[in-house]
Order: C-alpha cells, then sequence, then structure tokens
C-alpha cells in the first residue's frame, strides 16, 4: 500500500498578483499555486520580508493554512471528497474502517489490505489497566468531554514505545492506537457516567459493532448488537470523519507542529471540538429543539435568532464553508428518517426539527446569510433514537474525527521541512512607558 507523496504546488506561470503600495509606489509580485481542484493561493511567505507587511485574517476567512491531499470541501456546490471519494459514495458503499484506510494511506484499500487493517485495528482496542484508575478521580456527573481531554491526553503516559515521530513505524502504530483506543475510552466515560462497569472490547465484533457492544452491554448477561443501530452509527462516523482545515483539525496541525506527541495533539482537537459553535453544536442542536417543545413555538425562536441583542442562535444551522447545503446533513436526513422508522421511534424533535428546517429556509434572514443545516442538525435525533444522552454526542463527533484528526496530522509529520506554526499580529496594546511604582499609582 502506497502513501502517495504529496505532489508540490505548481506555481503557475505567468499568473501573479502585484502589491503597490500607493505611498512609495514600490510594488511586489506575489506567485499563484494551483492544487489539482478548487481555488488557487496567492502565495504571501515572502511577504513580510519584501513589504515589512503581515496578512490580517483573525479567523482565517480567506488562509490556507497548509496544502492537503485529504479532503476537499466546494462550498458552493455542496461537495465533499475524502482522497476524490464523494461522502455520498463513501457513506452508501463503504464502512468507517475502509474510510478510515483511505484517509491514512491514500487510496481503498484491497480484500486482503482491509482484513489486515481491521485486524491491526482490533488488537489495539483494549487500554492499559492503570487508565480505569483515571476514571475514578472525576465526578460521575463530569462531562463526558471533560474526560475525554483528560483521558486521550494520559494515552501518552502508557505508550511511550510509539511517541517517535520521526519513525514511520511509530506513527502508524500511534495512529491505529489512537483509532483504536478511543471508541473503548469514549465507551468508558458513558459507562462511568451511569455508575455502570466498563465493559472489555470484544475481538469478534466489528468496529462499530464492537462500540456498541461496550456502551449498552452489560456483563450480567449476553447483549445481542441491533444490526440497525451498527450500520447507523457506522454512517455517522463516516459523515463525521473528516472534513478539512476545519477548528479541531487546525488546532491538532498547530499542536503537532512544535513536535508534539500525537495522543497530546488528539487531545487538543478533542478540547476544541468541544466548543459549541463546532462539535459541541449536536448536543446543543438537541437542547434546543427540546426547548422550542412544539411547531408552534418555531417563529419565536426564528425570531430570537434573527434579533442581534439575543445571543441564541439556531444551532445546526450554518457553515463557514457549505453556502448551499451541507452534504453530510442531506445524507443524515434521509437516514434520520428510516433509523427511526426502523427502531419504531417516533420522536417529536424530528418533526420541530423538519419544520425549523421548512421554515427556516423560507425566511429571507437564513437565505440572505446562506444559513441551513449542517451535519450537526440532524445527527443528534438518530444518535438520541439509538439511545445515547446528549451529553455524549460530541464524544462520538470525535470518535470519529480521530481518523481525520490523525491523518492530517501524519500528512502534516510526513511533509518535508516540518516548522513550528506561529502566526503574527496587529498589536494595539500601548506603546513604551515608563514603570509607576505602586505608591505613585491612582
Ligand atoms: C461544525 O468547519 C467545519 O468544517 C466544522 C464542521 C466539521 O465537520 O468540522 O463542519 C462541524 O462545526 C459544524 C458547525 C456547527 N455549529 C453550529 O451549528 C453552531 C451554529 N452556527 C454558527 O455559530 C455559525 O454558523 C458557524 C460557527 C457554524 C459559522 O460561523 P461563521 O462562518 O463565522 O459565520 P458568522 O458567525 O460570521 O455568521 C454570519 C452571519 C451573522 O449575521 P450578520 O452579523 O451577518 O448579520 O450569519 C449569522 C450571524 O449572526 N448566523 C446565524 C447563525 N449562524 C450564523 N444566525 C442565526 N443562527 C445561526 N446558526
Amino acid at each position: 500500500m502506497a502513501t502517495e507523496k504529496s505532489a508540490a504546488p505548481k506555481e503557475v506561470p505567468g499568473k501573479s498578483f502585484t502589491l503597490t503600495d500607493n505611498q512609495t509606489g514600490k510594488s511586489v509580485t506575489l506567485p499563484v499555486l494551483d492544487g489539482t481542484v478548487g481555488p488557487s493561493v496567492i502565495d504571501v511567505r515572502n511577504l513580510y520580508a519584501e513589504t515589512g507587511h503581515f496578512t490580517f485574517d483573525p479567523s482565517f476567512t480567506a488562509t490556507g493554512s497548509c496544502k492537503s491531499r485529504l479532503t476537499y470541501i466546494d462550498g458552493e456546490e455542496g461537495v465533499l471528497m475524502h482522497r476524490g471519494y464523494t461522502i455520498e459514495e463513501l457513506a452508501d458503499k463503504s464502512d468507517f474502517l475502509e474510510v478510515a484506510f483511505l484517509l491514512l494511506y491514500g487510496d481503498l484499500p484491497s480484500a486482503a489490505e482491509k482484513k489486515k487493517f481491521e485486524k491491526d485495528i482490533t488488537y489495539h482496542t483494549m487500554v492499559h489497566e492503570q487508565l480505569h484508575l483515571f476514571y475514578r478521580g472525576f465526578r460521575r456527573d463530569a462531562h463526558p468531554m471533560a474526560i475525554m481531554c483528560g483521558v486521550v491526553a494520559a494515552l501518552s503516559a502508557f505508550y511511550h514505545d510509539s511517541l517517535d515521530i520521526w519513525d514511520p513505524r511509530q506513527r502508524e502504530i500511534s495512529a491505529h492506537r489512537l483509532i483504536a483506543k478511543i471508541p473503548t475510552l469514549a465507551a468508558m466515560t458513558y459507562k462511568y457516567s451511569l455508575g455502570q462497569p466498563f465493559m472489555y472490547p470484544r475481538n469478534d465484533l466489528s468496529f462499530s459493532e464492537n462500540f456498541l457492544y461496550m456502551c449498552f452491554g452489560v456483563p450480567a448477561e449476553p447483549y445481542k448488537v441491533n444490526p440497525i443501530l451498527a450500520e447507523a452509527i457506522d454512517k455517522i462516523f463516516i459523515l463525521h470523519a473528516d472534513h478539512e482545515q476545519n477548528a479541531s483539525t487546525s488546532t491538532v496541525r498547530l499542536a503537532g507542529s512544535s513536535q508534539a506527541n500525537p495522543f497530546a495533539c488528539v487531545a487538543s482537537g478533542i478540547a476544541c471540538l468541544w466548543g459549541p459553535s463546532h462539535g459541541g453544536a449536536n448536543q446543543e442542536v438537541l437542547e434546543m429543539l427540546a426547548q422550542i417543545g412544539s411547531k408552534d413555538r418555531i417563529p419565536e425562536f426564528i425570531a430570537r435568532a434573527k434579533n442581534k441583542d439575543d445571543p441564541f442562535r439556531l444551532m445546526g444551522f450554518g457553515h463557514r464553508v457549505y453556502k448551499n447545503f451541507d452534504p453530510r446533513a442531506n445524507v443524515l436526513k434521509k437516514y434520520a428518517d428510516e433509523v427511526l422508522e426502523e427502531l419504531g421511534v417516533d420522536d417529536p424533535l424530528l418533526e420541530i426539527a423538519m419544520e425549523l428546517e421548512k421554515i427556516a429556509l423560507q425566511d429571507e434572514y437564513f437565505i440572505q446569510r446562506k444559513l441551513f443545516p449542517n451535519v450537526d442538525f440532524y445527527s443528534g435525533i438518530i444518535l438520541k433514537a439509538m439511545g445515547f444522552p446528549t451529553s455524549m454526542f460530541t464524544v462520538l463527533f470525535a470518535v470519529a474525527r480521530t481518523v481525520g484528526w490523525i491523518s492530517q496530522w501524519k500528512e502534516m509529520i510526513e511533509e518535508p521541512n516540518l516548522r513550528i506554526g506561529r502566526p503574527r499580529q496587529l498589536y494595539t496594546g500601548p506603546v513604551q512607558r515608563p514603570y509607576v511604582p505602586i505608591e505613585k499609582r491612582g
């Protein structure tokens, strides 16, 4: 299995931008780099050296932080591809570990490669017994993401044999360990909140079956995994696996650029994902739908979302990149219907969600700002139907996104000349001033 080497971005002959200082008349020419598809970039790496100026883009709305071969998003067309395969095809025809292989190694596995990868992951699902003790220090009602931040970072205290980021084999073992152990830690986090015993992973189950077994099984009796639930969670994992340079992935890359170990880097990604503007939105969506409570209160909440004096936003709506629709939400919306019907669950929140989407998409405020359901809008409804509490939703997002985080980290470390990420700033604080002794202060 080849890990294809990065194709250096190509300078576009004759294509460049010239910046002219209107005061001095001095010009600088900046080359344009082309990728394989999507917007070209203006290479500003020499801008400061040539002009003494930085660029200024505080929330990175127009900044390419790296080159990558993993995921491509066309926000206008609602396209999401992993290594060239559309998310619709992968969700329909693939399974999560196959997508994990694709993201890690660059192409879909052969049958033999897939069998070996599944075995490699399966035989890393157990965690060190000492890690069980970490949970004892948390309150039972601790937020599961708080626990995950702690126990995932703690993995680096146990696996000293795979922390050398310059050793390809150690990088691969760490990647396998993270993909395999984070579901186990996630299930342990859920069990701990219930006061139930941890369930050890089972090597005879698939990735998603094993996760459900560790979450919903109990030692007192055999647990038969519902194939409908196993397929549903596997699809949800596929849809959340990777997503270009989103906030948490950018966090993992920046942490990795300092040569921190991969376990610590993924823990930093978990911390960032927890935010309600990012992965924490799936929990907020369910809480918002419950707060709305009935279809006739939808107009009240739509009005609140539009009111600048009200901090309320429609959770699960809007996206920095998608400006027409989030293809993942479309897959999940179709799937939510199917799963709830197959499970015989009649959740009034689904009705409220679909009515909310219908009303919002007819409202000028949302149309003008191109706000529509994102991946978080429907995922929570399926997860709730499967029996997960809302507090576990972002943990499940992290289980899936670990594949993207570690694949992006691996791609960055494999690039030649890794340099630490170190943004600059526009300083707006006080200019130099003399120290004032305390007796002379006001
Ligand atoms: C994820 O980046 C990724 O790829 C993320 C993700 C991934 O897979 O990694 O896709 C996962 O994080 C999905 C997003 C989950 N978050 C939410 O659902 C939270 C609700 N959405 C927003 O907070 C917001 O839409 C963001 C954070 C998703 C995007 O924020 P932006 O791009 O910075 O947009 P913005 O805040 O500048 O909003 C633009 C305008 C503003 O109005 P005006 O000032 O122009 O009048 O749209 C408004 C905002 O007030 N707006 C909303 C809104 N989202 C934006 N108004 C009401 N409800 C909303 N949800």
